[in-house]
């Protein structure tokens, strides 16, 4: 399931299905809304558990904090190397080859964790999030950024599947929401669609509270369009993150905990 993570054609894909130059917009802001709710200040060190390409290590580097970046791929972690250099942030960015769900971190090492995106890729998402709790100090704050089961999109999709008489089919209704493996071979990429309580509840009994919950990306419509229409939807998503939308409406979703101090 790791091999599309690995390939050169996934990184470019990425580039151009979400890092639309009308995107950047979206990003840049909620990046700097995680770090408030977070409450980290510049010169502090945080954790970005599954960089990819780095594009968020190095908002957040610019932003004045130290990274210590992780993903699972080598060509990721090349990638992004490549990236913080040629945007002079290497000095603040280190970068480490681990697997979110066997890190070798001590106990309470972080005060900051994020991860953007990375946890709806990983089948086994218990075990991810059980390590990114334990590696947490008490009072520390873990930053998700999921995709909802409860966003309109899926509804949209349900009702045309419904009128055209064509179920959606392999997606597993799981505790903590529905999955689906996509492609084959080494194109397998597995996608969850979380439900936002089940998280907070799973994370709740490993003495998390949820603190902040916010919209992300209101659609993923875009991805099947082109030209004006694209450029329309991404603009729809930067409007619905602005007005601050009701966050289970959207595909992505921020959550923000905070880790209870030991009594
Ligand atoms: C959709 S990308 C998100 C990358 C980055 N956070 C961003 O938003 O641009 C998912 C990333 O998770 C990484 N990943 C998947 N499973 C992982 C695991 N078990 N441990 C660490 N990283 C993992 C992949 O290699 C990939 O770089």
């Amino acid at each position: 399931m790791r091999d599309v993570f690995e390939k050169k054609e996934t990184i470019s894909k990425w580039d151009d299905d979400y890092y639309h130059p009308i995107s950047l917009w979206l990003y840049d802001r909620a990046i700097s809304d995680m770090l408030r709710f977070m409450e980290i200040t510049p010169g502090e060190t945080i954790l970005d558990a599954g960089c990819g390409p780095g594009v968020h290590s190095i908002r957040v580097a610019k932003a004045g904090m130290r990274v210590c970046a992780i993903d699972i791929s080598k060509a990721m972690l090349q990638q992004a190397h490549l990236r913080a250099k040629s945007e002079r942030v290497l000095d603040r960015i280190e970068f480490h080859q681990k697997d979110l769900t066997e890190l070798d971190f001590p106990d309470a090492h972080f005060n900051y964790v994020f991860s953007w995106g990375v946890v709806i890729h990983i089948p086994d998402a218990e075990r991810a999030l059980d390590e990114l709790s334990r590696i947490i100090k008490p009072g520390g704050k873990l930053a998700l950024y999921l995709t909802n089961k409860t966003a309109l999109d899926h509804k949209i999709e349900s009702f045309v599947r419904f009128v055209i008489r064509k179920p959606k089919k392999g997606m597993k209704k799981l505790p903590l929401g529905n999955g689906i493996c996509y492609g084959k071979g080494q194109n397998k990429l597995w996608v969850w669609r979380f439900d936002a309580n089940a998280i907070t509840e799973y994370l709740s009994k490993r003495n998390f509270r949820l603190v902040n919950r916010h919209i992300g990306e209101l659609s993923q419509l875009q991805l099947r369009c082109k030209g004006l229409p694209r450029r329309a939807l991404l603009k729809i998503n930067n409007l619905a993150y602005s007005l601050n939308l009701p966050p289970h409406i959207a595909v992505g979703t921020l959550l923000v905990f905070e880790k209870r101090q030991n009594l």
